[in-house]
């Protein structure tokens, strides 16, 4: 069984004494959670944060990581700066970061080899842009994403990855059940296909893009669908505590 796991991605949003509150406020809201629960905050959060969840099931993430150990890489933390904090997942991939900040595949399949190897849970990104979609390009996108993003990982149940069509992203525009359900159990049977004997059956796989309160239920409810990762959404204590609490 693949235990869900429902991520908050926070972006460039709560500084770090309005992100301790919002985590306080949490507490108690996904005290009976049966999922994993966890929150990628930004950087200079993490601290405060972790100080707040001290004592709950939130667990704390990050939203980037450098694939160098140390070095001159003015501006970048390294897997081992979050381990030492105890950020236990961390977001690599975001379309914003691929669309923005020049991230590509190589750079992905590097910081996602060295999370693992710090000890970190990688949720690696991927999905395909709308124009990909529209033109019938989605699982030429995925196939390309998944034998590059992934190359040189020995256990896939060490990884989670999240699906987010672009298009969805912050949008309002969900992938309708069938349509997230259809392109997860893809990338699963691609992932099983590509890196056979790597233990991807047991590897986690969200869906991410406008999930909210109200479609949590019905996405949660596809067997393919393993989680989400929630951005909007996850500002909000009692939307996301509502996503958290969508088996109740
Ligand atoms: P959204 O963002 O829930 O606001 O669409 C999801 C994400 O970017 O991870």
């Amino acid at each position: 069984m693949r235990k869900p796991i429902i991520a908050g991605n926070w972006k460039m949003n709560n500084t770090a004494s309005e992100g301790a509150e919002l985590v306080k406020a949490l507490k108690p809201l996904v005290k009976d959670a049966k999922c994993e629960v966890v929150v990628c905050v930004p950087a200079i959060d993490i601290p405060a944060v972790k100080k707040a969840i001290h004592g709950s099931k939130i667990r704390l993430g990050a939203q980037n990581v450098h694939f160098a150990e140390k070095g001159a890489y003015t501006g970048e933390i390294s897997a081992n700066m979050l381990k030492e904090y105890g950020v236990q997942y961390v977001i690599i991939g975001h379309s914003e970061r691929r669309a923005y900040f020049g991230e590509t595949d190589e750079t992905v399949n590097k910081r996602t080899l060295a999370a693992l190897a710090a000890g970190l849970t990688p949720i690696v990104c991927i999905g395909e842009s709308l124009e990909e979609r529209e033109g019938g390009l989605t699982q030429k996108v995925l196939d390309n994403q998944i034998a590059l993003d992934f190359q040189g990982i020995e256990d896939f149940s060490k990884i989670v990855i999240a699906y987010e069509p672009i298009w969805a992203i912050g949008t309002g525009r969900t992938a309708t059940d069938e349509q997230a359900n259809e392109t997860i159990g893809y990338i699963r049977k691609r992932m099983k296909k590509v890196y056979a004997g790597k233990n991807v059956g047991r590897m986690r796989i969200q869906y991410g893009g406008s999930m909210n309160a109200k479609n949590c239920k019905g996405l949660m409810a596809q067997p393919e669908i393993d989680g989400g990762l929630i951005g909007g959404a996850s500002l909000k204590t009692a939307d996301f505590a509502a996503i958290v609490n969508f088996d109740k």
